[in-house]
């Protein structure tokens, strides 16, 4: 053993956690992450039903939508119906990757029918700005359906943390959005654009954005808790590779990203600090810089066991944080069983992995 390998040894033996690694076996632990999104589905579906049960064609002052936009903001609301169109396709392609999972593709399901009533909601605003005639509008779903969108990554522990960034950036598009037609945007392109029922087609969106951003949240902490080093690994691919779902398809992609990047409402630097960094902070990770540097010595490490990848894991994560996130979910998921009397019959309970920072 040369002094190098020996001196990387000692430090991989120094930095190792105090409590054994690996006291749940794989077997095990996707077991409980199973039950997890299973109790976390069926409790969202419950508050999905009751706060955000909303219809695209009858819960909206249609007649009221003007007719005389900018051919910016025009611009934009055709980026978000063609960007939405592609639902079918976000639903096919990773169902056939999550399909074994009960709990993550019956919600993967609901979150489409979801993401349908999106695509209906930009449909109704392109179709009542008479900006595009209807023909016009029918002709550019044929050509935006001639492509087929296809999955950045081909296993569930990327597609969630993807889905964490992508459901964050659709939000704060919309949001952002909403504020440039209430008449709070800085952007002077958009002084004439101010549309109160647009403005609520935004608002409606970016509540549902949000609540698939907080699923998927919880759905990351599961695997960040039970798959830290995998899980961060995962993290570091999308936030490196991360684009706009379709943005490749689309015809006059381009142009639509530039004037959301100059308005203000989604650039790089929206991405990186209202995105990226949000995500970041809420799953406990330490920062993206720290997240580069230990992602580079996990992948340094020579013989790639669990417990050796696990080593500088806790570096970039509060695991803590994360620990009690988790507990915190199956907390209410034990709350909503209790509510309906699941809790006699088959109750999901939190079990520690055996990891500690
Ligand atoms: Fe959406
Ligand atoms: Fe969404």
């Amino acid at each position: 053993m040369s002094i190098k390998d020996a001196k990387i040894i000692k430090e991989i033996e120094e930095q190792r956690p105090k409590t054994p690694a690996g006291l749940l076996s794989k077997q095990e632990k996707d077991r409980i992450i199973e039950r997890g999104f299973v109790g976390l589905y069926r409790w969202y579906v419950s508050r999905s039903q009751k706060t955000r049960n909303w219809n695209p064609n009858t819960d909206f002052k249609w007649r009221e939508f003007r007719t005389d936009h900018s051919e910016k903001l025009n611009y934009i609301i055709e980026g978000y119906f063609a960007i939405e169109q592609y639902v079918p396709d976000f639903v096919l392609q990773l169902l056939k990757v999550i399909r074994r999972s009960y709990g993550q593709s019956h919600f993967h399901i609901r979150w489409g029918s979801e993401e349908e009533k999106h695509s209906d909601l930009w449909e109704n605003t392109m179709l009542f700005s008479h900006y595009r005639t209807p023909k016009w509008i029918e002709d550019y779903k044929h050509t935006l359906r001639e492509h087929q969108w296809e999955l950045p990554w081909d296993n569930p522990m990327h597609m969630i943390f993807y889905k964490v960034i992508q459901e964050r950036a659709t939000q704060v598009n919309y949001l952002n959005t909403a504020l440039i037609v209430g008449g709070k945007g800085n952007d002077v392109d958009f002084i004439n654009d101010t549309d109160l029922v647009l403005k609520r087609v935004a608002q409606v969106i970016a509540i549902d954005e949000a609540a698939h951003y907080n699923f998927f949240l919880e759905g990351t902490r599961l695997y960040l808790y039970y798959y830290p080093a995998q899980a961060l690994e995962a993290l570091y691919d999308v936030i490196k590779f991360f684009t706009i779902p379709a943005g490749n398809i689309i015809p006059g992609y381009d142009r639509f990203a530039e004037i959301v990047a100059k308005s203000g409402i989604y650039g790089p630097r929206e991405h990186l600090r209202d995105i990226v960094d949000v995500a970041i902070k809420s799953l406990g990770v330490k920062g993206k810089n720290l997240l580069y540097k230990g992602i580079k010595r996990i992948r340094s490490v020579p013989n790639m066991d669990g417990t050796m990848r696990d080593t500088s894991t806790f570096d970039m994560v509060d695991y803590e944080n994360v620990t009690s996130k988790v507990k915190r979910l199956f907390g209410h998921i034990g709350d909503y069983e209790k509510d309906i009397g699941l809790d006699d019959v088959y109750p999901t309970q939190f079990v520690p992995s055996g990891l500690s920072g």
